[in-house]
């Protein structure tokens, strides 16, 4: 689901790059770890602060990177064209990711998954496109922030089957992830780390 024009606001604002930066890289870093160069993919990049963490945080090589929304998608193009042929971004779907089985050395997801309607399609197509061993950060918005009436009446998110940690957790059980670790701020935001088991 595409953003209104008010979290289009909030996501494209310096406020949101210093979250992610200071709060959010740091704390999935200590969860989940750096990686060792390799492929990454961000699925619902924005603008693409993502992409440069990635890059210059956790260490990957390369980053693929798509967004449902084309704004989002042009924006990021322009902010991370100096990097050339280390970055590559689409306009794309989570629920449907245009990449082979087992591509990935790790995916990201910066509070993308809670826009998704059938949120769990994702989670499965994370799972498909990791390599053996590979690793998923996610940054989440939980169901008490989301079906509180002040966010629904200024933003604009799917409303039925939302999730809580445990429920996002076990899900990325369901979909044949290990979690590695979950972190939770006042039952509203989680994040996230997790493996995909080496091949058997
Ligand atoms: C809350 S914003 C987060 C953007 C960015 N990751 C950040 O942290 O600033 C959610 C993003 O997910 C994108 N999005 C929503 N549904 C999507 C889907 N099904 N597939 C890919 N991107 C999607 C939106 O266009 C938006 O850019």
């Amino acid at each position: 689901m595409l953003l209104n024009r008010v979290e289009y606001a909030l996501m494209n604002n310096p406020i949101r790059a210093a979250i992610q930066r200071h709060f959010e890289a740091p704390r999935l870093l200590r969860m989940g770890g750096a990686l060792s160069g390799g492929r990454a993919l961000e699925i619902g990049c924005g603008r693409g602060i993502g992409i440069e963490l990635i890059l210059e945080r956790f260490g990957a090589d390369t980053v693929d990177a798509f967004d449902l929304d084309p704004r989002m998608v042009a924006r990021a193009r322009a902010r991370l064209s100096a990097y050339g042929p280390r970055v590559r971004v689409w306009v794309g779907d989570a629920g449907a990711i245009s990449a082979a089985d087992a591509t990935y050395d790790a995916v990201f997801d910066f509070g993308i998954i809670h826009h998704v309607p059938a949120w769990r399609g994702p989670l499965a197509e994370v799972h498909r496109v990791l390599k053996p061993n590979g690793r998923f950060y996610a940054e989440e918005v939980l169901s008490r922030f989301l079906l509180h009436p002040i966010t629904r009446r200024l933003l604009e998110h799917p409303r039925d089957d939302r999730f809580g940690a445990a429920e996002f957790a076990r899900e990325l059980v369901a979909s044949g992830l290990d979690p590695l670790a979950t972190e939770e701020l006042w039952g509203s935001f989680a994040w996230f780390t997790a493996q995909k088991p080496a091949a058997s």
